[in-house]
């Protein structure tokens, strides 16, 4: 006889009663997480145990009827990791996006968690991981505020009104205690101006839509990028101010002389390593177009600036092996493309209340394992 094996489902709405929105604590969690980036207690894919995830993509055009075609943001993604510490977990987020989604009355991107033991690699948890995706993501930002933003800083600007932005927003927000004023802008005004009015009745803040983005990122003091690829976000050194933070979730474009002369911060310069090496290995024609950090890794390319090697990453702030802002006049970018340690990691914290509060559906694999 074999070994019993059941696993816990968590659907959207228990993730929710579990926790997955408390954004205070994902961030002291992040911290948390960011420490084990720094120590090296983790794994993700490849050979360098520091991959992003798998990719799968489609082609521009197909002979087979039913494949799907590429388009912005159109992909499916893999994303494993163990994650150690008090965690000691492993797990994936896996996800696929289609920006024609929400017309369909879905979010772009759809996302589940599994979680395994380590030891034994059985199924702990399926979970809803919309939500636990965007909490991580958003919550990134509100670490990057706390290390790395001055403390006086009274506007935020928000590049995007999708659920990413806002959820960035909102740890922004938990971090910047001296905020008074959110200037936001979104390709489509209606989208930032609703995302303004929510932010004023849950806020109290001065929130408002900018007719452009240059309107609003010469007001930023915090500026949170998070816009989808529909439309490059392209920015002029000019334009941000002395002491500005820009925290990167998504894609942005600056003229090279802001990043020669700004303070740059990675979430894990291992990954982007790894990232850059991707790239290497593409068609030079391909190379640097699209991905998070991709303007930078071309200047790395064309040695104007130092490799990834001399890279810091956050997690080096955070348990104060180097520096993060030292005053407040430097320019600080952060540049974060997300990975499954954070997915992991918030996943496990929120499943783990999920289990003290009894929530979920278990779930039987099998009573006896049929190949053992
Ligand atoms: N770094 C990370 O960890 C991480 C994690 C998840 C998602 N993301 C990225 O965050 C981005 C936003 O995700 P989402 O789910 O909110 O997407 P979404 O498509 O739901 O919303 C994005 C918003 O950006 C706006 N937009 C697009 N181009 C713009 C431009 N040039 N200027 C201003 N606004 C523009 C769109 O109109 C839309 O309102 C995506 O690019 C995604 O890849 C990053």
């Amino acid at each position: 006889m074999g070994k019993r094996t059941e696993f816990l489902y968590l659907n959207e709405e228990e993730m929710i009663k579990a926790g997955v929105l408390d954004a205070a604590h994902c961030i002291d969690v992040e911290v948390e997480l960011f420490g084990l980036l720094s120590s090296g207690d983790y794994r993700m894919g490849g050979d360098k145990a520091n991959s992003h995830g798998i990719m799968v993509s489609f082609p521009k055009e197909s002979p087979f009827p039913n494949m799907p075609l590429d388009g912005p943001d159109r992909r499916f993604m893999a994303m494993p990791a163990y994650v150690g510490g008090r965690f000691n977990v492993c797990g994936e987020k896996w996800y696929g996006s289609n920006i024609i989604n929400p017309s369909r009355g879905l979010p772009r991107s759809i996302l589940m968690v599994m979680l395994n033991d380590p030891d034994t690699c059985e199924p702990i948890a399926l979970m809803a991981g919309n939500l636990v995706s965007s909490v991580r993501t958003g919550c990134v930002p509100g670490v990057g505020t706390r290390y790395l933003a001055r403390k006086d800083a009274e506007v935020c600007v928000c590049i995007g009104a999708g659920p990413v932005s806002k959820s960035c927003f909102e740890a922004i927000a938990l971090e910047a205690k001296n905020l008074k004023e959110v200037v936001i802008y979104d390709l489509f005004k209606e989208k930032a101006e609703a995302f303004a009015q929510s932010v004023t009745e849950k806020h109290g803040l001065k929130a408002w839509a900018a007719d452009s983005l240059e309107e609003a990122v010469r007001l930023g003091d915090i500026i949170s990028v998070a816009a989808s690829s529909v439309k490059p976000v392209n920015m002029k050194n000019e334009w941000l101010k002395k002491g500005s933070t820009i925290i990167f979730t998504g894609r942005c474009n600056i003229d090279e002389e802001y990043f020669s002369s700004a303070k740059i911060y990675w979430d894990n310069p291992r990954m982007h390593e790894v990232y850059y090496e991707e790239h290497l290995a593409l068609p030079e024609d391909k190379r640097f177009i699209n991905g998070i950090g991709v303007q930078v890794y071309r200047m790395m390319y064309e040695g104007k600036m130092a490799p990834l090697s001399e890279a810091v990453g956050l997690g080096d702030v955070v348990v104060g092996a180097k520096e993060g802002r030292v005053n407040d006049d430097e320019r600080i970018c952060f540049i974060t493309s997300g990975m499954p340690v954070w997915d992991v990691g918030w996943a496990y914290e929120v499943y783990q209340n999920a289990v003290k509060m009894g929530l979920g559906t278990k779930l039987l694999l099998w009573d006896s394992p049929y190949l053992n």
